[in-house]
């Protein structure tokens, strides 16, 4: 088995890379659609969901860095055209939504579309020997799982 700088196997990092791009372009995806939900927002709960908009997209902002940046760590290239996103991405693109449930179901349907592949991910991360993926997608599961209850706690 060949091994890279950081130990693990070649061929499992490579993977892993790969993996993590198409985590990448969902969540470039997830982060653009809370953009469009927090400037297109209306109604009598503008200022709750305007504001908490932006701290998920801040939020999600932040960890499309981590992810970018963990893809160069295990050797890779980092996806970063709109172009690679659309195409790889199966968090669907939300477009022209003003209304506060709609909203907060985009954002629960694409959580929920995250936390798949990262799931996924995890497990090959496992089974590779990865701590630094594997604790990251652990971290990124538990916090989007409790959004979730969150959000859906906000729809009654
Ligand atoms: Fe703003």
């Amino acid at each position: 088995m060949t091994t890279t700088i950081l130990g693990l196997d070649k061929k499992k990092s490579e993977k892993l890379g790969n993996d993590l791009n198409t985590l990448l372009a969902n969540f470039q995806v997830y982060y653009q659609n809370l953009r469009g939900l927090h400037w297109n927002i209306k109604g009598k709960n503008f200022f709750e969901l305007h504001v908490k908009f932006e701290e998920l997209y801040t939020d999600a902002q932040e960890k499309v860095d981590v992810i970018a940046e963990r893809v160069l760590t295990l050797d890779g290239q980092p996806m970063h055209t709109f172009e690679e996103y659309v195409k790889n991405s199966s968090v669907a693109v939300a477009k022209n939504i003003s209304n506060d449930e709609e909203a907060v179901h985009v954002i629960i349907s694409s959580l929920a579309s995250l936390i798949k592949i990262e799931r996924e991910l995890l497990n090959f991360s496992d089974e590779a020997e990865d701590e630094g993926t594997n604790s990251m997608m652990s971290d990124f599961i538990s916090e989007q799982e409790k959004t979730i209850w969150m959000m859906n706690a906000w729809l009654g």
